[in-house]
């Protein structure tokens, strides 16, 4: 975590138009970001929000949706520039029905294939890049963003699942502020932010998902419709099914370990089935300090692209008079095992947690596919990561020929082709 209060970001800070570029807009994340963004140009009239470029995968429809939203609200000179991830779907539906119906305003402001999404991460032009693809397919265009010195909201968390050390060493050599959308680890940085001394435990807590409550044998047999069924937050399906197998928490155990500097055993994990309280700091005092909020991730978004200023925000607040119960439960790792490699991973560092993103990712697509039961992805990815041949300090080029390596161990173990 390095918020950094340089002059130069100060300045950008202070422009009066503040172009962020969503990685990810046509998801669950990249939507609400839309959201604040749209409401910021009301609450914030000192500043134009702008939303300079919003990439999408697959939903050319959706993207398009957005652009024409932001065209609402900004002006015309600074059009909303569309950037596709993937080549053939860009190609096969943009040309033809946008851009070339209307040449003069949206020419050159396509840009297709994974490298586009670099290239805009790194544009001078923009303040704020706003990780919000899902999965390891976010990692390049967040490291690219760092690189160039940008404020980076990050959502998508598997980047410093899988390279935490490398973001770090990144973030040291440059002017880039890295800011946590996650809502649990915007608590913590939150809480974080009178603190001087270093934390004695940081508490993430979890809702538990649609199994908290469960069996490992109810769980064995979950269906695709039940892991998607989650109780409390609204979310991509990858993140959603990383919820009910507790795999999510795992990831943000690491994700936290890097983004906080804390060894993996000042990291412990509450259930909260509520979700209102999103996280906990403990301090050298005994005290602790916690961040309350219906659950809904504009305000964790907003918070990242206006820190320090806090604004009006969309999101509902915390209904004092309501008779809340705001439970607290001890996580259970016995039904939740991903929670155990998730401690073990933000241990041990090094090339582990490479493998384990790429093993979930995998079992995860499996699981949804109908391929595999609920159960064998947390099996799966415990298997593939014993199976590994640790490396303490691996470079990039490293974790990624590891990534390839552990989604097709994940389908060997499972009796799968590659
Ligand atoms: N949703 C939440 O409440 C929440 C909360 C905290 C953290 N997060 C994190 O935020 C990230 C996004 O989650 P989400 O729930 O918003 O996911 P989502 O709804 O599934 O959206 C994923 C986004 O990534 C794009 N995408 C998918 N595969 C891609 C690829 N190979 N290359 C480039 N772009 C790709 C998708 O494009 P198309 O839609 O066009 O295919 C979409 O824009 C994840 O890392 C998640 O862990 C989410």
């Amino acid at each position: 975590m390095n918020p950094k209060s340089s002059e130069s970001h100060l300045e950008s800070r202070d422009r009066p138009q503040q172009n962020v570029l969503v990685l990810g807009a046509t998801g669950s994340i990249g939507t609400a970001t839309v959201d604040v963004l749209r409401n910021l140009n009301q609450v914030d009239p000192a500043r134009r929000w702008c939303l300079w470029g919003a990439s999408a995968h697959s939903r050319v429809d959706k993207l398009l949706e957005i652009q024409a939203e932001a065209e609402r609200w900004q002006s015309q000179s600074s059009p909303c520039r569309l950037l596709f991830s993937d080549q053939d779907v860009a190609k096969s539906r943009v040309e033809s029905e946008r851009s070339l119906q209307n040449p003069v305003n949206h020419a050159g402001s396509i840009s297709v294939g994974p490298e586009s999404l670099v290239q805009a991460a790194q544009s001078p032009e923009v303040d704020t890049v706003v990780a919000a693809i899902v999965g390891r397919a976010g990692l390049e265009s967040t490291l690219a963003a760092i690189e160039s010195g940008k404020r980076v909201a990050l959502a998508n968390k598997e980047t410093l699942v899988v390279a935490g050390p490398v973001v770090q060493e990144k973030l040291n050599n440059s002017p880039a502020e890295l800011l946590p959308v996650d809502s649990e680890h915007s608590a913590i940085f939150q809480c974080l932010q009178d603190s001087k001394n270093s934390p004695r435990k940081l508490i993430l807590t979890a809702s538990g998902g649609p199994f908290r409550t469960c069996t490992k044998q109810q769980m064995a047999e979950a269906t695709r419709e039940s892991a998607l069924a989650h109780p409390t937050w609204e979310m991509g399906p990858k993140i959603t099914i990383d919820s009910a197998t507790m795999m999510n928490k795992a990831l943000e155990i690491i994700e936290a370990r890097w983004l906080f500097g804390l060894p993996a055993d000042a990291i412990e994990v509450m259930v909260h089935p509520q979700s209102i309280i999103h996280s906990m700091v403990e301090f050298q005092d005994g005290s602790v300090l916690s961040q309350m909020s219906p659950p809904d991730m504009r305000l964790p978004i907003q918070y990242a692209l206006t820190y320090p200023d806090r604004l009006p925000c969309d999101a509902p607040i915390f209904d004092r008079q309501k008779n809340w119960n705001l439970d607290l439960e001890a996580a259970d790792l016995d039904r939740f095992p991903a929670l155990g490699l998730g401690f073990e991973v933000a241990k041990v560092g090094g090339t582990a947690g490479a493998v384990l993103n790429a093993a979930n990712e995998e079992a995860v697509g499996l699981f949804l596919d109908g391929k595999i039961r609920f159960t064998d992805i947390v099996d799966g990815c415990a298997d593939v990561l014993r199976h590994h041949n640790f490396e303490p300090s691996p470079p990039l080029g490293r974790l990624l020929q590891l990534d390839g390596w552990a989604r097709g161990e994940l389908r060997k173990r499972m009796n799968l082709p590659s």
